[in-house]
Parts: structure tokens; sequence; C-alpha cells
């Protein structure tokens, strides 16, 4: 399937589309995908075959439920190339996903992947309210992880000049986004932090930098989160979503008219929810695993993808296309703390209720006497606190935590920096019963 993306300031034509005309394009690269992913990749064949379902048998969008899955563990199974669809002169590129257990998953891209990749970036810069001729900082890494080079192709696709920075060298990126000037940072939340607490050590404000938004993902981030950047960086912090195995960052962008949720880019994506029981499709509201079907992606097309994501589809707003609510964690990132489901996010509001407390945190699952206990690692903003200080805000905050989240935990409140930081997605859990 051949297409042609023209990318400038206004909405592309598809993003004011009817919802039956985006159902009627959707279907027709559904169809497609099948097909393709059915004859050239052995998987899907197999995985068809073993289901009793044929390509053909798609009559309408809703019979996508008839598909099996795909897991993480098949693209693993078939590591490296196994699940391309495309001779490998065909394949322009690979990116891997870090697969902090096991293998890595591999993903490969078209030249027509790439493009429309960038196209599904720029589109999303424009809907955080960039425009052409912005200067964009992009502190995402580079390299096999797909944020950094996903920021870069969708910038320059724009017509914005691209600071190609990646992770790390906290000072440096300061010193530069003074120098440089640029309007927009695409960092994950989390390292944006690090980067506000670099900004006022060396006694600049980071209110008073150029930086009028900030494009951010990769991780869970609360709305708390939310404002706590906008205040301090007096930017508009908006969401991003991707995830290598559909493409990278750009599958779904919230736009800074609305901030109400990443709009899915469903002309490229087909979107469902599914029950994390049952395995079988919700309605749009309902809560359950987001699922992905790609629907033009020629090297590496996916079925079902399962991304372990917990969230809900909602209706269109700034755009005919619906929205995903914000990710409230990955179902493997769950703890069960005596009995009770929680989420590093569910943490993190309560963790940024206490003035006094920097929004950085870590928490950790310790087995005591056979019961599983959660340690909330915390710090202050600044340095001069005394111990009863401490022992306030440490019991403030469990009591939060307690009548919010309905758990009880130990807070350890430390010194400023004390926290460990992240170049890159953050580590909120440190599981030490499997030490
Ligand atoms: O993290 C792609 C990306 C880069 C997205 C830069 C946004 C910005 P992976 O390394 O494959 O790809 O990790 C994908 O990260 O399944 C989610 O669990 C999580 N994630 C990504 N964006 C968000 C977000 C990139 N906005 C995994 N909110 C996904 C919450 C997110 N979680």
């Amino acid at each position: 399937m051949k297409l042609e993306i023209n990318i400038s300031d206004e909405l592309e034509p598809i993003e004011k589309a009817s919802a039956d005309e985006l159902r009627a394009l959707q279907f027709e690269r559904m169809q497609w995908t099948l097909r393709h992913a059915y004859a050239n990749v052995p998987m899907y064949q197999d995985k068809f075959d073993a289901a009793g379902v044929h390509p053909d048998d798609l009559k309408s969008l809703e019979d996508l439920a008839k598909f099996p899955y795909t897991t993480k563990q098949d693209l693993r199974d078939n590591y490296p190339f196994g699940t391309f669809a495309v001779p490998m002169e065909q394949v322009v590129r690979v990116h891997a996903s870090s697969g902090t257990t096991g293998k890595p998953t591999v993903v490969g891209y078209t030249q027509q992947d790439i493009d429309v990749w960038a196209a599904a970036m720029a589109r999303s810069i424009r809907a955080a309210g960039g425009k052409r001729a912005d200067i964009v900082h992009v502190a995402y890494g580079y390299g096999l992880f797909t944020g950094g080079l996903g920021a870069h192709y969708g910038a320059e696709r724009l017509g914005c000049t691209v600071i190609p920075f990646g992770g790390g060298q906290t000072e440096r990126q300061v010193q530069l986004i003074q120098d440089f000037k640029p309007d927009i940072i695409m960092v994950t939340p989390s390292y944006c932090l690090a980067l506000a607490d670099e900004f006022e050590s060396q006694g600049i404000n980071p209110a008073q930098t150029s930086l009028r938004i900030g494009m951010f993902g990769a991780e869970p981030w609360t709305n708390s989160m939310r404002e706590e950047i906008e205040a301090r960086f007096e930017m508009d912090a908006i969401d991003i979503y991707g995830l290598s195995e559909i493409i990278g960052p750009g599958v779904a962008q919230e736009c800074a008219e609305t901030k109400d949720g990443p709009t899915i880019w469903e002309d490229y994506f087909y979107p469902e929810i599914v029950d994390v029981n049952s395995m079988t499709p919700v309605d749009d509201g309902v809560e359950g695993e987001l699922v992905f079907t790609t629907l033009i992606k020629q090297a590496m097309p996916i079925i079902r993808y399962r991304t372990r994501d917990l969230t809900r589809l909602l209706p269109g707003s700034a755009r005919t296309m619906r929205r995903m609510d914000k990710i409230t964690g990955r179902s493997d990132d769950m703890m069960i703390i005596r009995g009770v489901n929680v989420f590093p996010t569910q943490i993190e509001e309560q963790i940024l209720k206490v003035d006094q407390l920097s929004p950085h945190y870590q928490l950790e699952i310790t087995r005591e006497k056979q019961l599983d206990n959660l340690v909330v690692r915390v710090e202050l903003r600044s340095g001069d606190n005394d111990s009863a200080t401490r022992e306030r805000l440490a019991a403030e905050l469990k009591h939060h935590i307690k009548s919010d989240v309905g758990i009880s935990t130990r807070i350890e409140v430390q010194d400023p920096g004390a926290v460990p930081r992240s170049m890159g997605k953050a580590q909120r859990v440190v599981d030490s019963r499997k030490l």
C-alpha cells in the first residue's frame, strides 16, 4: 500500500474527516494488513490457521476480534527478524526495546514506514502546539530506543530546527537550552524534573527559559506531575504516547487546546481495549488493556498487539479520532501489597500533594515475616529541614496514601538528590523480594 502524506502547519484532511470516512479507511487498511501479515509472516499464518481464521473473514472492523493476539513473547520467539514481512533489503532501519529481562524485541521499518512515522510525529508536534521553524531540543535517548530518532525525524519533517542532544550530560543540556533557546523540549517527564533541578542549582529559574512546550512520554506520569512541570517551567506539558512494537513515539498525542488525553492517530493504528481476565474487547469508556493493530506498516505489520498498558478509549475532542485516557500503569507494573492492587502513579499523586517533598521518588517492595511491604522513598525539596519536620512530612504522606490508596507504607524522607535519577525512563519500582 503506497502512501503520500503532506505535512504543513494546517491539519491534514484525515484529522478532520468524519467518523464514517475514518472507519472506511481503517477497514481498507486493516484488510490489507491482515493479508500482508498472513502471506508474508509464517508466525501469523500459523496463528491464524490455529485459530481457524483467514484474512477474508474480516467483513467489518468488529471482525478483528476473531483474530489472535500478538504478545511480546511472540516477538521474542521470532528473534531477531522472524516477524518481518518484507525481504531484509527493504528494511532500512531496526530499533529494539531495551529488554530488561531476556532478549530485546526487535522492530524493522521500510523507507515508507520511516516516512509514516515521521509524518505521525510531525502531526504530533503540531498537535502539541509546535510549528514549522520552532527549535526542538530532543533529550530522548538516541540509538536502539525509538524516542530520540522518532522525535528527530518528526521535528525535521514538520520543518523545525532539531537539537539532537539525547539523554544525559545534564549540566550541558541546561547550558545548551540557555544558549540555543529552544521552543520545545522532548524528554521523559522524570528527566525533565532532573533538568529543572539542574537549572535551579545553577541559579537559573526554569520558568525564565525559552521553552514553550514539553512533549512528555515513554513512562507513566500523572496530571499532578503535569501541574508541577508546568508551574516550574511555565510551559505547556503535553502527553505523547507510543511503543516500539507499533512504531515508536507518535502513536497517540495529546492536543494542546484540550490537554485531555492523547488522541490516537487512528488512520495508522487501530486501538481496542480488552478485559484482562476474559480477553474480550470492551466498549469505549471501559478500562482494560490497550491493544493495537497497525494499519499501514510494511516491514513489521502487527496484529492485536497486547501493550500491557491500562487505560480506556474516550470520544474525540480536539479531533474526530478517539482519545485514550492517561495510562494508569502497565499490568506488569502493578504491585499487590497485602491484597491491594497499586500502581506507582497512585503513589505519585499522593507525593505531589505534599509541598515540601520533591517529585522524585522510588518504591521498594520488601518482604518481612511473609508479608509484603511498600517502602516509599522520597526527598525534601530543600535540605535544611530538621528530623521533626521529616517525621511530620513522612506522617502526612503515609496518611494520604493510607486514606486514598488504601495501603500502609513505610516512608523514608531523604535529602535532596538522594533518590536515583534516570536519564530516560525512571525505574519507579525496585522489587527486593526477588533479590
Ligand atoms: O517509550 C516510545 C516513546 C518514546 C513514547 C518517547 C513516547 C515518547 P518503548 O520503549 O517501546 O517505546 O516503551 C513503550 O512505554 O508500552 C508504555 O508502557 C510506556 N509509555 C510510552 N509513552 C507513555 C505515556 C517508547 N505517554 C512503553 N504514558 C509503553 C505512559 C507511556 N506510558
